[in-house]
């Protein structure tokens, strides 16, 4: 009997997807973890130091068999591997250590980020690109302007990992399942994110209904430190909450799932910032960051948010030597 769908037509059903993860450090380690965990996509995992990408993967590739996993992964130090991503993760760089900002991170990861952006636009010209770098907001708009990517394919991720944060303080505090908890906190993934009160939820119920003021506050800074915390309490950043959060981008655009979920994405107007990338709820599809939301926002959230936005661009002329 002659088969009934051709090759061609089957590999382009069965077209498997690929995405390239840029640090083989925690985060982008976990990341790729979780990739072939959940079976997302192909993985390439690249680091600059020969052997670590290489050791990583190999260990990866060694638990597909146990896990059932139909994903591969490959470690490597070469950029012309990554070629025909569908989305290249961006981790590499320095992490926060102890007393440390974000900022202050800039110049170091700016040299580390703008090299690996040249190379994206080099080998991966199609990618939709997520940037995981701190300091988060100013890295995307780095590789924004390295790669001359259209906006909707530079994605910066933060507000998931904070709303995370967020919700798993309010969760605990109310003692409910996560789930049941949605919050969003756009701004710069920075001292100056800002919780949207009046969009957080807990099963439907407005949380400042549930939690009084001086508590919920004490949330907030809670979320906004999360990352400090952690620093303080193992001496290391972050990276199982952040890889999940960078996955869960990857999830809506490779799936099309056109979940909104809080990112860094380059506004031009919306939310009356122009210029800059900002944490703003964003529709997430096989296009990268196909829709802004622009939320009803109460007058000190307006100003909160553009404060946030003014930090961000007072970072962005020292990126002009990188
Ligand atoms: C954090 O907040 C890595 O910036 C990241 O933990």
């Amino acid at each position: 009997m002659p088969p009934k769908y051709s090759a061609q037509y089957l590999s382009l059903v069965f077209m498997r997807r690929k995405v390239s993860v840029i640090g083989a450090g925690k985060v982008g380690s976990t990341v790729a973890h979780l990739l072939v965990l959940k079976g997302l996509a192909d993985v390439v995992l690249v680091n600059r130091t020969e052997g670590i990408a290489q050791g990583v993967a190999l260990d990866i590739k060694e638990s597909i068999p146990v896990e059932g996993s139909e994903s591969s992964i490959i470690g490597t130090g070469d950029y012309g591997k990554i070629e025909g991503s569908d989305i290249v993760v961006v981790t590499a760089g320095v992490p926060r250590k102890e007393g440390m900002s974000r900022d202050d991170l800039l110049k170091t990861n700016a040299q580390v980020v703008s090299g690996i952006a040249v190379q994206i636009k080099q080998h991966a010209p199609n990618s939709i690109v997520i940037v995981v770098s701190n300091p988060l907001d100013a890295m995307a708009y780095l590789v924004k302007q390295k790669t001359g990517f259209e906006k909707s394919r530079v994605i910066g991720m933060a507000g998931a990992l904070d709303s995370s944060r967020f919700t798993t303080f309010i969760a605990e505090e109310l003692k409910v399942a996560p789930k049941e908890v949605h919050t969003v906190i756009l701004g710069s993934h920075g001292d100056s994110m800002v919780a949207i009160l009046s969009a957080t939820t807990v099963n439907g119920f407005t949380v400042s209904k549930l939690i009084e003021k001086d508590k919920l506050q004490k949330i907030v800074e809670r979320a906004r430190d999360g990352g400090a915390e952690i620093i303080k309490l193992e001496g290391s950043s972050a990276y199982y909450a952040p890889a999940s959060s960078a996955v869960s981008i990857v999830d809506s655009i490779l799936n099309d799932r056109k979940k909104v979920i809080p990112c860094s994405v380059y506004l031009e107007g919306e939310y009356g910032v122009s210029g800059t990338f900002l944490g703003v709820p964003v529709v997430l599809g096989s296009r990268g960051a196909e829709k802004i939301e622009v939320l009803q926002l109460s007058e000190d959230e307006k100003k909160a948010l553009s404060d946030s936005a003014s930090k961000i661009s007072a970072q962005l002329p020292l990126l002009s030597g990188f």
